[in-house]
């Protein structure tokens, strides 16, 4: 996710112009946990001129390479870049100069509509020099200053162009304020002494000054080196807004209030489904991908841990929407299973939130060793996989810190739920209503995990159980389960606990069952074999006459159809072993002998 700082200083109290490169990498660096692939500084000097640098790479390697330290200006803009339009490169790294390169600016975010934008720009003659969306909003905003508007009037109207979620900041020489809006993404405004800053989060602002203004959506807020003012870009009317003073220490604010990082990512799903959901339409490779699909012999869904959880998940939605088999198996036994019969009619989707995990790569090489079609699915953009892929589909979830995966997750199943449909010729549509599902889900279930975490929280050995859709749930729930609560917890197919495990039952003994609304008379024997063992049977499914007579608990789901209850039931399990973790004394985003990147055999 891209992140950015704006800096308006008084210069009058002093001789030379202010060195603003350090505090400007600073930010860069307190931005960096948010994930980026480039970097880029603006500072707007006295004698009119913009001083910009920028280039692929990490904070301080480009900061030393490009010297930002020697930096100067009144203003100053950092942005970094977390690529979804246009590729990483130095040309499509923020900040981004208007045509006769008198105002920069920076964005954090989508800018949807960014293809149309660039063709309508240019027929207007201005100069277009990136692919990237944050160049759509420079440029939104010299149209109308060219038109002879003023900042407040021209930013107003270039809101309405910019279609997507996002923040910029923007400013022009010759004058001495940043302006900068916010439109879905996060932005807060700080007041120091002889400064103002903006900035994506609080951890940039906080090492500079505790007293800050939160911007809403639809506002805008000038920056002077002394105060900052809002205005509605409704119509440019001023807003009042106090000024807060943030007392909570720098981690906490990273965590944006949530008490781990676990908690903070599981809430950011829907906003991530949304950021997806727009990317996936606009993505220019997805016509690549999905012939490479529709003509492949065999289709491989390649993965470890919840990567391949969702592998199974997308392997079901092929079939259900598109008709079309497709493998989904474990990285390490890629070569092992099916490495004698692949060939390259054969196409291979490998699954990675990092795209550094050994196996996966390792499963790789066996693919191009066999001339096999490489497409990937990725959260790290810039990593081994990107490098590696023919194409890829970007997850966009932004930087996800807690070792226990979750936005990553349901973010993968909701590209290749896009994938599916889009293989089977299904419109898309239906998927707009998911973010506020989610959002639906999260709550609706919050109140009803709080008894279960009780009821659980002595027990060491339990299984979690899934049918169909939901069977890959039932997976995903077990590891998270043994990830973070250290309890052993096994996920399997319904039916198969009959051949086995349901000799471990006893009175007392807590089996969780994933019920999709397709499978319910299914799983009503299968909570009766537990059941009348005297087992306690736990079941998460949307409310059904049967499932809440024969459950002994029922966590109940808002409705949805067979497809989209499958990716919502992770969430209540996702919620139950997090809080399951606190409640026996672990902390869940840094469970012991786990690391989130695995780039070892
Ligand atoms: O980065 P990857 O998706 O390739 O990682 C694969 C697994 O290590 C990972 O999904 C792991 O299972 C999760 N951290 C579990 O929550």
């Amino acid at each position: 996710m891209c992140g950015i700082f704006g800096i308006v200083t008084s210069a009058e109290t002093n001789l030379s112009e202010p060195l603003l490169g350090p505090t400007l990498t600073e930010a860069g660096r307190r931005l960096s946990y948010r994930g980026y692939d480039s970097v880029g500084c603006a500072t707007l000097r006295a004698d009119r001129s913009i001083d910009l640098r920028k280039d692929v790479g990490k904070v301080d390697q480009v900061a030393s390479r490009l010297n930002f330290q020697e930096m100067r200006g009144t203003r100053g803009i950092l942005q970094l870049r977390w690529a979804t339009f246009g590729a990483p490169s130095q040309v499509n790294a923020q900040p981004h100069l208007d045509s006769d390169g008198d105002m920069v600016g920076a964005h954090n975010g989508n800018v949807v509509n960014t293809a149309e934008l660039r063709q309508q720009f240019m027929a207007e003659g201005m100069v277009v020099r990136s692919t990237n969306d944050g160049e759509c909003c420079v440029h939104a905003v010299e149209r109308y200053i060219d038109r002879g508007e003023d900042f407040i009037a021209a930013i107003c109207h270039a809101y309405v162009d910019l279609a997507g979620d996002y923040a910029f900041v923007i400013g022009r020489v010759g004058e001495q304020e940043l302006y900068a809006v916010k439109k879905g993404s996060g932005l807060v405004a700080g007041i120091g002494e002889g400064f103002t800053c903006v900035s994506s989060d609080l951890p940039s602002i906080l090492p500079l000054t505790r007293h800050v203004v939160r911007i809403e959506d639809g506002e805008i807020v000038t920056l002077y080196p002394d105060h900052v003012e809002l205005h509605s870009v409704l119509d440019g009317s001023p807003i009042q807004r106090e000024i807060e003073i943030i007392t909570e220490s720098m981690e906490s604010a990273q965590k944006g209030g949530f008490p781990h990082f676990m908690l903070k990512e599981i809430h950011e799903q829907p906003t991530v489904a949304g950021e997806l959901l727009h990317v996936l339409a606009e993505l220019p490779e997805m016509e690549q991908i999905l012939n490479r699909l529709k003509t492949a012999r065999h289709i491989y869904f390649v993965g470890c841990g919840t990567s391949y959880h969702a592998c199974i998940l997308g392997a079901i939605y092929l079939a259900r929407l598109a008709g079309r088999p497709a493998f989904p198996i474990l990285a390490p036994q890629f070569s092992a299973q099916y490495g004698p019969a692949l060939d390259q009619s054969d196409v291979g989707l490998f699954v990675s939130q990092s795209g550094e995990t050994k196996d996966v790569i390792n499963a790789i090489q066996v693919a191009q060793s066999r001339g096999m079609g490489i497409l990937g699915m990725v959260n790290v953009v810039g990593s081994t996989l990107t490098r590696l892929s023919e194409a890829y589909l970007p997850l966009v979830c932004g930087y996800e810190i807690s070792v226990p995966a979750t936005k990553t997750f349901t973010n993968q199943v909701i590209a290749f739920l896009y994938l599916a449909m889009r293989l089977g010729g299904h419109p898309t549509d239906s998927l707009d209503q998911l973010p506020e599902l989610m959002q639906k889900t999260l709550e609706h279930v919050a109140p009803q995990i709080e008894p279960l975490v009780e009821l659980l929280a002595p027990r060491s050995d339990l299984y979690c159980l899934g049918y169909g859709l939901t069977y890959p749930i039932a997976l995903e729930g077990a590891l998270k389960m043994k990830e973070i609560t250290y309890a052993h917890c096994e996920g399997m197919l319904s039916t198969e606990f009959k051949h086995g495990p349901l000799s471990a039952v006893d009175e007392g003994y807590p089996v969780l069952f994933s019920a999709g609304p397709e499978d319910t008379p299914l799983l009503v024997s299968g909570i009766n074999e537990v059941t009348c063992r005297g087992g306690k049977a736990i079941v998460f499914g949307q409310d059904d006459p049967s499932l809440r007579s024969n459950a002994d608990i029922l966590v109940s789901l808002p409705p949805a159809g067979a497809n989209l209850n499958g990716l919502l039931s992770i969430l209540p399990l996702q919620l139950l072993s997090y809080h399951l973790s606190l409640r026996r004394g672990f902390d869940p985003d840094f469970p012991r002998n786990l690391s989130k990147t695995l780039t070892v055999d």
